[in-house]
């Protein structure tokens, strides 16, 4: 016998990808926000598509600047996501606040989080669905990734303080080169 599932709760079935931090930065002013709706929109280039609520301080950054990094945590860094996800850039320098270390980007002003295990630098290729949705396209232009940690564990927001962390991995044949 099943019950029924508010529709509230949906998103917390189809879990998305990791949480990331989104780093943006103006006037030489970095903040990172916490972000788990995200979904991959394109092999290569790839494209990514994102929602960034409008009532957080990063809309507007993302907006006006056109580029952002997503930061790719891992597990031991969970106190300091949730940190970023319940505190705001307009009033408290996050990277301070939470000790995390910019470093600066090849290709866009924000910086990158140095704690991350992968960092993806991007630029806003598609606002069309912004004024609607809050959903923003990004274009992956630079991925960086810490070649000493291939099996990251990293974290997947459930909903109401729940993550899952990854864990195991299978190999199962695929038609992908
Ligand atoms: C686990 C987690 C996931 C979140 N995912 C999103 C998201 O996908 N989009 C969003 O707009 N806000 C998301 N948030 C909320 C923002 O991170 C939060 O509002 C943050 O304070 C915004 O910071 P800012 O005002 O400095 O931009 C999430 C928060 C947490 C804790």
């Amino acid at each position: 016998m099943k019950r029924n599932l508010p529709l509230s709760r949906v998103y917390r079935l189809l879990e998305p990808g990791p949480v990331v931090l989104l780093t943006t930065s103006r006037n030489g002013r970095p903040n990172v926000m916490t972000l788990s709706w995200h979904t991959m929109m394109e092999f290569e280039p790839p494209l990514v598509g994102c929602i960034v609520s409008n009532r957080n301080y990063s809309f507007g950054l993302l907006k006006a600047t056109q580029e952002c990094v997503l930061n790719i945590p891992t597990a031991d860094l969970a106190a300091k996501v949730v940190g970023c996800g319940n505190t705001s850039g307009r009033r408290t320098d996050k990277f301070k606040a939470f000790r995390l270390t910019p470093l600066p980007a090849a290709c866009v002003a924000a910086p990158l989080v140095a704690q991350c295990y992968a960092n993806l630098e991007c630029r806003v290729i598609d606002t069309r669905l912004v004024a609607k949705y809050n959903f923003f396209i990004l274009q992956v232009l630079k991925a960086w990734i810490d070649p000493s940690r291939q099996r990251a564990q990293t974290l997947h927001h459930q909903g109401r303080g729940n993550f899952m962390v990854a864990g195991r991995t299978m190999r199962l044949p695929s038609r992908a080169k």
